[in-house]
């Protein structure tokens, strides 16, 4: 048998796939493609690969045998119990060292099972987060790579090459250990629902507030797409504002306002939650979503709930829509701080080396939340690899604080108009929250101590003989009940 030529290999032609080993092909590595139905493979060789170098497979052990060692070989199928089976697959014909690599959108919890697994067989896993769809597959992804450590000198070069580059630098870095390549991209994508929620009560605000058609707002989009706002989503907002359907309607018009998702921000949530870390934006998209999903009863609700009246705007116009850049622009540095302090929390807990800059910089271009404001967060980390948060860097709390007046403006106009905000107001409580030095949590104490003897410490300063200092406290409220406190424990 000739000498294995593959320098990679791809399992799962679907569009991701064949797209992805066009793009290796094209930065010159040979690929080796197979897919569970092998006509695929003979189809994809045929027409979209052919003249290329890609080479086909028809079984896993036809793939294996055809790869230079270490084997490398990335699975794009649908997470899940797919993922484990191809890796099952698999290993029967891979040597010590070899490396499997997930690009699907797997949960990150498996990819830390998967990397210990294999790590216990010999083998190496990697869980890399890929982004940017069929177009950044084709040209550039961002890629997200993290799980065995040791897997990162062989796959570099092929990664770094076939990732997006910005001003010369790859969209792709080493994240970490274990899971966290997937983690990151999980964030990414929950940033991305958040993103995706801010542009769409902005719209909401221009159309149902201000009155404008989609025409007009797609040029304000595209004006906004030249400053602090500059990214992919609101390029694309302005574009698909400008569609029209046959009849010269927006097409945006014309689609049933009911938002699907396929629960990676869920995830974002969830784990958000479970960290115990107030990434409230993105959970707020979430939702937005889950009420947008029940449209029939909100038709029925419609019926019988009024809001306020609506009363034309009768202000500046344009200041009015200026403020409302300023209100998305300090909004997204709000998710994006909660995003950041998420991975943060959880690099702690799960032991993680994370690299913030590195992070930012993999999300600068080939993804869907590329924006220029992600070099401006790089920026941000690369002078202060600690930073508690986005908000502590000169930059950025100099951009909050020239955004606030207008923000605050613009929610406060929504509000009476009724038109829902549920990110632009969150990002705001978050702010004022994150500001404030003093939050009324005392009075939760204070009602969990009286209901529940559930004790509460005292302020530094404030003690005294009943009230001792660094001591859980309980204090019986009423004179009935007894003096006994509350086991501790935390759901
Ligand atoms: C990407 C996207 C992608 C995601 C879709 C759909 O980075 O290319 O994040 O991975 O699956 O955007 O996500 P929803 O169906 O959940 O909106």
């Amino acid at each position: 048998m000739s000498a294995p030529v593959g320098d990679i290999g791809l399992i799962g032609l679907a569009v991701m796939g064949q797209n992805l080993i066009l793009n290796m092909n094209d930065k010159g590595f040979t690929v080796v493609a197979y897919n569970r139905t092998t006509s695929k493979v003979d189809d994809f060789l045929a027409n979209e690969a052919k003249g290329t170098k890609v080479q086909g497979a028809h079984s896993i052990q036809e793939l294996c045998a055809k790869l230079k060692r270490p084997r490398k070989i990335i699975l794009l199928v649908k997470a899940g119990p797919a993922v484990d089976s191809f890796i099952q697959q698999l290993e029967p014909y891979l040597e010590k060292g070899d490396i499997i690599i997930d690009g699907g959108n797997s949960h990150y919890p498996d990819s830390i099972r998967r990397t210990q697994e294999l790590e216990a067989k010999g083998l190496l896993f990697v869980g890399s987060g890929v982004s940017g769809g069929e177009e950044g597959a084709r040209h550039g992804p961002s890629l997200m790579p993290g799980g065995s450590t040791a897997a990162w000198p062989a796959i570099k070069e092929i990664f770094q090459k076939t990732s997006a580059q910005v001003n010369g630098e790859p969209c792709c870095d080493w994240v970490g250990e274990t899971g966290s390549g997937h983690y990151v991209k999980m964030v990414h994508n929950g940033i991305e629902y958040g993103d995706m929620q801010l542009i769409a009560e902005a719209y909401d605000i221009l159309k149902r507030g201000l009155g404008i058609h989609e025409s007009e707002i797609a040029d304000i989009f595209t004006t906004w797409n030249k400053g602090v706002l500059d990214s992919f989503l609101i390029e694309i907002t302005a574009n698909i504002l400008k569609f029209n359907d046959d009849d010269g309607v927006p097409l945006v018009t014309k689609i049933l306002d009911k938002a699907g998702q396929k629960g990676t921000g869920k995830w974002t949530a969830i784990a958000a939650l479970d960290a115990g870390t107030a990434v409230t934006l993105i959970g707020e998209a979430v939702f937005a979503r889950c009420l947008s999903a029940i449209k029939d009863e909100r038709v029925r609700a419609s019926k019988v709930i009024n809001g306020p009246q609506r009363e034309p705007f009768r202000g500046d116009k344009q200041q009015f829509i200026d403020d409302l850049e300023q209100a998305l622009y300090a909004s997204k540095i709000i998710s994006y701080t909660q995003g950041f302090m998420l991975m943060r929390e959880t690099a702690k807990e799960l032991n993680w080396n994370l690299n913030y800059a590195g992070i930012a910089r993999m999300w600068r271009g080939g993804c869907i939340i590329k924006s220029v404001f992600l070099g401006d967060i790089t920026s941000a980390y690369e002078k202060n690899k600690d930073l508690e948060s986005l908000l502590f860097d000169n930059f950025f709390n100099k951009a909050v604080h020239k955004a606030q007046p207008g923000w605050r403006r613009v929610i406060a106009q929504a509000c009476l108009w009724g038109i829902p905000t549920p990110a632009f107001s969150t990002a705001l409580a978050f702010f004022d929250g994150y500001r404030s030095e003093v939050v009324p949590a005392n009075l939760i104490q204070a009602q969990r101590d009286y209901f529940g003897a559930h004790t509460f410490r005292v302020v530094s300063g404030k003690e005294n003989s009943r009230l001792p200092k660094d001591t859980d406290i309980h204090i019986n409220w009423t004179g009935r009940g007894g003096n006994v406190s509350a086991s501790s424990y935390s759901a």
